[in-house]
């Protein structure tokens, strides 16, 4: 069974029987791992009501083009933005003419013209209405311009007639959807990845941290999503949005990431650490606020655990990334790095050059890994993000 994880599936009802069946679609896409939200025609919501789908997508259906509040909440373009896939389940005759003639007279017809994702059509009407030079040319117009059609599937019909018309079943749609996406290189895989810097706390009000962003690791949750990961990202505090499709968990200190990572690490694929986590930490944290005094004191410290090493020496664990932050002799570190931390690839950067590394949008780096390296030349991390992110899934699927 082909999966939907992290895929936005927009799916479009439009008003005939087979609209009953939307419900176990939405069904069958949501045990597939996809986000489901759901247009209805005015003609889907004389069959079956918003409310049905509403319940199963747990999103609010969207049903009016001119509705100044749903327009405040996700409106159209936002809707075709935000869709990797238009579904249309059913696609009736008179839907299939509007699409084909490219009318925009409501919000179905008007998203299916402003988006950029594929539509698949699951065309469902009386056998005659199928089999009419209208609805032939109908389909073909929309086949010439990349729709794909599932179904329809033949046998007997609502109206009594026997012949092609029936709308497909609802797991033969969810499996074509899933389909369409198997080329992800991160397909089905799990992902876990650490970002941004840890706090460790001396008092209440104080603590020991870096000027990690964050940057760099939440372009990776976002690639690794993009790629098809079921990605989790465990951040530490920085001042960046989580990314969409990713399950993202806030913690503060070292221990409390290594925590959080143990806990994920034996139930992932691949695992990142991208964090800037602290050295050390307070050996003791106080209670109540230290009081400035003398000239000179001093802070007793403690090493953190090495999250990454400790999950590189996990009994079967997962494909390991470092990254290796360094000012000289960045091969060479890197490489003794990656052996000594147990690791299956190392992200090397030169942090010397202030226009990339900590805070900046941009890097350069080089990627080693057991049987080989790449320099990937300075660009924007999200770029960045997707090279790392495809010389991990090639490495990974060699290794593993
Ligand atoms: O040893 P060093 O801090 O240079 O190693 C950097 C790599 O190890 C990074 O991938 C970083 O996320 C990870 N690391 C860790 N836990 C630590 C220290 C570093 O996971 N306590």
């Amino acid at each position: 069974m082909a999966h939907l994880f992290n895929r936005n599936i927009l799916l479009g009802v439009s008003g005939g029987i087979a609209a009953y069946k939307s419900a176990e679609l939405v069904r069958q896409l949501r045990e597939r791992g996809a986000w489901v939200r759901v247009i209805m025609t005015r003609g889907a919501r004389e069959f079956i009501t918003p409310l049905t789908l509403q319940a199963l997508s747990g999103n609010p259906v969207h049903t009016e083009l001119l509705d100044a509040t749903a327009e405040q909440g996700m409106g159209h373009i936002e809707l075709a933005r935000w869709a990797d896939l238009l579904l249309i389940a059913p696609a009736t005759a008179d839907l299939i003419a509007r699409l084909s003639a490219g009318r925009a007279d409501d919000l179905l017809t008007t998203v299916a013209l402003a988006t950029p994702a594929p539509v698949l059509l699951a065309p469902a009407m009386n056998q005659q209405m199928w089999r009419d030079a209208a609805t032939t040319a109908n389909v073909a117009t929309l086949r010439a311009r990349g729709a794909v059609l599932v179904g329809p599937a033949a046998g007997e019909q609502a109206c009594g007639d026997v012949g092609p018309g029936r709308m497909e079943e609802p797991p033969v749609i969810a499996e074509a959807a899933a389909r369409l996406f198997a080329s992800g290189v991160l397909d089905g895989k799990r992902v876990v990845i650490t970002a941004g810097p840890t706090r460790e706390a001396l008092d209440p009000v104080r603590y020991l941290s870096n000027h990690s962003s964050g940057k760099m690791g939440y372009a990776l949750a976002r690639a690794a999503a993009e790629a098809g990961a079921r990605t989790t990202l465990v951040s530490g505090p920085v001042d960046l949005q989580a990314p969409d499709r990713v399950h993202t968990l806030p913690v503060t200190s070292a221990q409390q990431m290594l925590q959080q990572c143990l806990a994920l690490a034996r139930e992932c694929d691949i695992f990142i650490a991208c964090a800037a986590v602290a050295d050390y930490r307070p050996a003791q944290i106080q209670q109540r606020k230290i009081k400035k005094g003398a000239q000179q004191t001093s802070l007793q410290l403690v090493r953190n655990p090495d999250i990454l090493a400790t999950v590189a020496n996990l009994e079967n664990s997962p494909f390991c990334v470092g990254f290796a932050a360094e000012t000289n002799d960045l091969l060479a570190y890197a490489r003794d790095k990656m052996q000594r931390k147990n690791l299956d690839m190392i992200v090397a950067n030169d942090v010397s050059d202030p226009a990339v590394g900590f805070g900046s949008d941009d890097n350069e780096v080089t990627v080693l890994w057991r049987g080989g390296e790449a320099a990937l030349a300075r660009a924007g991390k999200n770029t960045i993000a997707r090279q790392i992110v495809e010389l991990i899934a090639r490495c990974s699927a060699a290794d593993h």
